[in-house]
C-alpha cells in the first residue's frame, strides 16, 4: 500500500494520528496502513505524531505493533496518556521522541508551564515501579469489556430500530448513527429531557457536516446503569416517535 498525494500539495512536516482509536469515529489504522504512512514520513521528511490514547483498551482484532515500534528512522514522536488509564484531571502523559527532538521538546516544555506536578508524578512513577499499573489496566481492561458487551446487546436489544451501533476494537466511547435524519430534533429533545447526555458526533467537525449520530461513552457506567439509562432514553424515543 502507498499512500498518494496531489503533486501540487506542500509536503507535511508532521502527521498527526491516533492509530489505536480514531477520534471520534473509533477505527484501529491497520497494520498495511501503519507501514504505508511509515514509508510515506520517510518519503517526505517528516514527522509522525502518534497520540495512542487508548492503546490499552483494545478488545478484538489482532495485536498491532504501534507506528514508533516499526520505525526504525526516528520519524515518530510517540505519546500515551493517564487520561483513560487513571482518570483526566491527573493531567499527567508522556512523550517517547527521536533522540534529535529530546532537547528541543524540554525547552518548549519549559517555557509553557515548567514540568507538570512533582507530587503527582513521584506518586505516578511509584505506582509503575511496584506493579500496580499492569495489574490496574488489566482490571480496566477486563470491567470495560464486560461493560462494552453490555453496552452492545442492551443497546442493540433496546435501540436498533432508531440507531446503526458502531462496534469498534477498542476505545471506550460508541458512535451510534442515527438511521433516519427527521428523527434526530426529536432525539435532541429527547436527551435533554431525560438528562441523557450523548454527544452529537457533530460537535467534533468544524466545516465537514457528518451524517447525524450519536457518541455514547460507557465505560464510567455499571451494568445497572447502562440498563436503566438506555431504557429510559429507549421508552422516551418510543412514545416520541412511534
Ligand atoms: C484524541 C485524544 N488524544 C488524547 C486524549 C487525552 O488527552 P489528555 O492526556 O490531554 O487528557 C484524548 C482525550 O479524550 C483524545 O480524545
Amino acid at each position: 500500500m502507498t499512500i498518494a498525494r496531489p503533486s501540487k500539495q506542500r509536503s507535511p512536516k508532521i502527521i498527526y494520528v491516533t492509530p489505536s482509536h480514531q477520534f471520534p469515529l473509533g477505527m484501529t489504522m491497520s497494520l498495511a496502513r501503519r507501514t504505508a504512512l511509515i514509508d510515506f514520513a520517510r518519503s517526505c521528511d517528516a514527522y509522525i505524531f502518534e497520540d495512542d490514547h487508548n492503546s490499552e483498551f483494545r478488545y478484538t482484532g489482532p495485536p498491532l505493533p504501534c507506528l514508533q515500534g516499526l520505525d526504525n528512522v526516528g520519524r515518530v514522536i510517540y505519546s500515551g496518556t493517564m487520561s483513560k488509564i487513571l482518570y483526566p484531571s491527573l493531567r499527567l502523559a508522556y512523550i517517547l521522541a527521536p533522540e534529535q527532538l529530546v532537547e528541543p521538546m524540554i525547552k518548549i516544555r519549559a517555557v509553557m508551564d515548567q514540568h507538570s506536578p512533582a507530587i503527582d508524578q513521584a506518586t505516578l512513577a511509584r505506582f509503575l515501579t511496584e506493579g500496580f499499573f499492569l495489574s490496574h489496566i488489566k482490571r480496566m481492561r477486563k470491567l470495560y469489556s464486560d461493560r462494552r458487551e453490555f453496552f452492545i446487546e442492551q443497546f442493540s436489544h433496546l435501540l436498533s430500530k432508531y440507531f446503526i451501533l458502531e462496534i469498534p476494537e477498542a476505545g471506550l466511547h460508541f458512535v451510534a448513527w442515527v438511521r433516519q435524519k427527521e428523527h434526530m430534533p426529536m432525539i435532541t429533545r429527547v436527551c435533554a429531557e431525560t438528562g441523557i447526555r450523548p454527544s452529537p458526533l457533530s460537535s467534533c467537525f468544524m466545516k465537514a457536516e457528518p451524517k447525524p449520530a450519536l457518541t455514547f461513552g460507557f465505560a464510567a457506567w455499571s451494568r445497572a446503569q447502562i440498563r436503566e439509562g438506555l431504557s429510559k432514553f429507549a421508552s422516551a424515543l418510543n412514545s416520541k416517535l412511534n
